[in-house]
């Protein structure tokens, strides 16, 4: 077989620095597109065994069949979320592969960044002290000793997040829809997560049953002047709802790493532009609220990790008849797929 030709979606100068420099490089041609993948755009897959895409390129039917026809035979996410493929549909046609973790401790540490920055008005103060304002007023935090952490997802980043959190001497306490035994965490059930926590942490996927975790009734129950972070899928959270909370004075702060209408404006440079995304210009005209564009993930050592995992995942399907970390809609959701025996999951 010649050089596995894969058309690379979505590329941005990090992307393609850290893909040229992976040592696994010289076995690949891989053309590089800035576009997202679209029904529009992929045509210019044409020709390509491999499709490699990132969070916002949206993997729908139309995307897949038409891929099919193309003669594509497998879609490399180079990311761990995989929400944007319709992985159900794409059973049986096409393969979709995954890194499931590239640096979970990018994500835990920017989490606890977000949150150190809200809480203690760095974001603020960095900007004071550049126009040589050294008032304090306005810029009183709390400790982070001996409040309350509800985490939601307990998987890698999650328990990373949490300890980090013990480190800060919280206490923590958790949600998940599948608890992990024998690991010292206090399992709680949902409500009580939002009644006791000073803070809110999201590390879950999104799924069909978690889309709005975080609206209008869930901010009810929470504690007054709460902290919300999420570094895990915009739609885990209603943002209007949020908005709401906020101009109520409920929800004291909010760290958003990611937004659910993210794929509009997330990634792109929007400094001379007038954004038409109200919720989100609302969100960020707030004093206590702090956004990143989806950037928790943005390490040197997450993107070599990336790359490296990316180009083996390509390799493995086309040399061996192993496929590690493909994902279909079986291994998600009724865990009764053959993968789980180190085979092709079709
Ligand atoms: P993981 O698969 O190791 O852990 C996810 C945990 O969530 C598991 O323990 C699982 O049982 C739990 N879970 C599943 N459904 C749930 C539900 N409905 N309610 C509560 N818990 C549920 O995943 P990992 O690596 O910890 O990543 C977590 C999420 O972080 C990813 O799904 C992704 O959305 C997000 N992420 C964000 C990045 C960023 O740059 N902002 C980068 C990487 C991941």
């Amino acid at each position: 077989m010649g050089k596995i030709k894969i058309a690379f979606f979505d590329a941005k100068d990090y992307d393609k620095q850290s893909f040229v420099n992976s040592n696994a490089n010289d076995e690949f041609e891989i053309i590089y597109l800035e576009t997202r993948l679209t029904e529009d755009t992929c045509k210019l897959a044409e020709g390509c065994d491999v499709v490699c895409v990132f969070v916002n390129d949206d993997v729908n039917r139309a995307v897949i069949d038409r891929m099919q026809q193309m003669g594509v035979k497998l879609i490399a996410l180079r990311c761990a979320g995989y929400n944007n493929v319709d992985i159900e549909y794409a059973y049986g046609k096409i393969h979709v592969v995954r890194v499931p973790a590239y640096s979970p401790y990018a994500v835990a540490e920017h989490a606890m960044a977000l949150l150190l920055t809200s809480i203690r008005r760095i974001h603020k103060a960095y900007i004071r002290t550049k126009d040589f304002n050294f008032s304090l007023n306005g810029l009183t935090g709390f400790d982070l000793h001996g409040k309350t952490v509800g985490v939601v997802g307990t998987g890698k980043i999650g328990r990373i997040f949490i300890d980090i959190c013990r480190g800060f001497g919280m206490n923590v306490i958790a949600y998940d829809k599948f608890p992990a035994k024998d690991s010292g965490i206090e399992y709680v059930a949902m409500d009580e997560l939002w009644e006791r926590s000073d803070i809110i942490s999201l590390h879950c996927p999104l799924t069909e049953e978690n889309r709005h975790l975080i609206n209008a009734d869930s901010i009810a129950k929470m504690k007054k002047g709460v902290v919300i972070i999420n570094t895990s899928r915009g739609a885990l959270i209603d943002s209007d709802a949020l908005v709401e909370g906020i101009k109520a004075r409920h929800v004291g702060a909010a760290c958003l790493d990611v937004y659910e209408e993210e794929s509009n404006v997330f990634f792109h440079d929007y400094s001379n532009h007038i954004v038409n995304d109200d919720t989100l210009a609302r969100l960020i005209s707030m004093p206590n609220v702090i956004v990143t564009s989806h950037q928790a993930f943005l390490t040197n050592e997450a993107l070599a990790n990336i790359a490296d995992t990316t180009l083996e995942n390509v390799r493995e399907f086309f040399v061996k008849d192993t496929c590690t970390n493909e994902v279909c809609y079986k291994c998600a959701n009724l865990n009764n797929c053959k993968q789980t025996h180190g085979k092709k999951c079709f």
